[in-house]
């Protein structure tokens, strides 16, 4: 039951798999990985796609156009979909003050023309989202960066973006993907709310939608559930990135479910059931101290599959639907105001609220009802 198909849609980057574990204080550990053998391995596994960076693409062949060829060939032996792809603009120096909002013009045409280059070869791939993580858009000091100005240029830079999308009539969306911090001191557009208002400044929100990390929100504090469940709201979650993340300290990309367990069961409740139909896409750091990267790429889809199941026994529990009840949950879908109704009626209501604010609810039964889902006592 736990076995992953390609029909649940899982993706990973090739830089997570590939992830060579080095970290600001230690070499890498681990020897460069052929993309080739990552994606036979994840097809092995039962994931559905694979994503990539630009740059992911030459971990051990330099060569651009043979790179290309080789991963094609992979991809046509595995029958592996490229659902996704991303830019490199973070690990070169010429963009250790940021790509789309360096001060230096030349940096940031530069940036565009290598987004462009990579959304040829996504497009041609296949993929139909684009993903944007501004890792270097931020700076260390509030004085460095007029942040007014900076967001002019990213703007701009989305703006040339999809004009360029639509000029071709590629099927390509934008994905913007938040994080507050690392590996600058602070990160321009560092959380989902900041993004989402972004986007309606732009030429063609349509376009423009969100990829959100479980662990970049929760590094800021904020409720993941919440987060993507506003962005559903908005017709915003074109992507996700599924990782787990211990609260708000540097950025973990654990394997899935290995953070905050609890926020990840309701979130995949949330997918499963909030009308979420995009990959199951994992970006997340195998150990430092693993060898072997497989055990832990399978750990993410397992974790998942298990918690749609304990997510689904949950729902289907009698016990949870009378918690739900008695907390009034299902009134909430109720509009103040019913047909026919008017402002009067309501502002001519009486109402006795000493006695409401003695109304209880249920949500420590609901809430220890998932705490023994999660934990297989029910
Ligand atoms: C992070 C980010 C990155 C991006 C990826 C796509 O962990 O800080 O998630 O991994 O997702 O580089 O551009
Ligand atoms: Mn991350
Ligand atoms: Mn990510
Ligand atoms: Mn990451």
């Amino acid at each position: 039951a736990y076995t992953p198909r390609p029909e649940d849609k899982f993706t990973f980057g090739l830089w997570t798999v590939g992830w060579e574990a080095r970290d600001p204080f230690g070499d890498a550990t681990r020897a460069p990985l052929d993309p080739v053998e990552s994606v036979h391995k994840l097809a092995e596994l039962g994931a559905y796609g694979v994503t990539f960076h630009d740059d992911d693409l030459l971990a051990v062949e330099k060569d651009r156009a043979k790179a290309i060829e080789r991963f094609k060939g992979a991809l046509a032996d595995t029958g592996l979909k490229v659902p996704m792809a991303t830019t490199n603009l973070f690990t070169h120096p010429v963009f250790k003050d940021g790509a789309f909002t360096s001060n230096d013009r030349d940096i940031r045409r530069y940036a565009l023309r290598k987004v462009i280059r990579n959304i040829d070869l996504a497009a041609e791939l296949g993929a139909t989202t684009y993903v944007c993580w501004g890792g270097r858009e931020g700076a260390e000091s509030d004085g460095a960066k007029d942040v007014r100005v900076a967001l002019d240029r990213f703007k701009e830079s989305f703006d040339i973006l999809t004009s360029y999308v639509i000029d071709k009539g590629y099927d390509l969306r934008f994905a913007i993907e938040p994080k507050p911090n690392e590996p600058r001191g602070d990160i321009l557009l560092p959380t989902i709310g900041h993004a989402l208002a972004f986007i309606n400044s732009l030429e063609h929100p349509e376009l423009v939608g969100l990829n959100p990390e479980v662990g970049h929100e929760q590094m800021a504090g904020l409720n993941f559930v919440h987060g993507i469940a506003q962005a559903l709201w908005h017709g915003k979650l074109f992507h996700i990135d599924l990782n787990g993340q211990h609260g708000p300290k540097y950025d973990q990309d654990l394997i899935f479910g290995h953070g905050d367990l609890k926020s990840a069961f309701f979130l995949v409740d949330l997918l499963e059931n909030g009308g979420y139909e995009g990959p199951r896409h994992f970006d997340y750091k195998p150990l430092r101290t693993d060898v072997d990267v497989w055990p832990s790429a399978a750990a993410n889809m397992r974790t998942y599959l298990i918690l749609k199941e304990k997510a689904a026994a949950y729902r289907a529990d009698p016990e949870v639907a009378e918690a739900l009840a008695a907390s009034h949950a299902p009134e909430l879908a109720r509009p103040a105001l019913a047909e026919g109704e008017s402002l009067a009626d309501l502002l001519s209501e009486d109402f006795d609220a000493e006695a409401a604010g003695q109304r209880d609810r249920a949500y420590t039964r609901l809430n220890q009802l998932a705490i023994e889902h999660i934990l297989g006592v029910r």
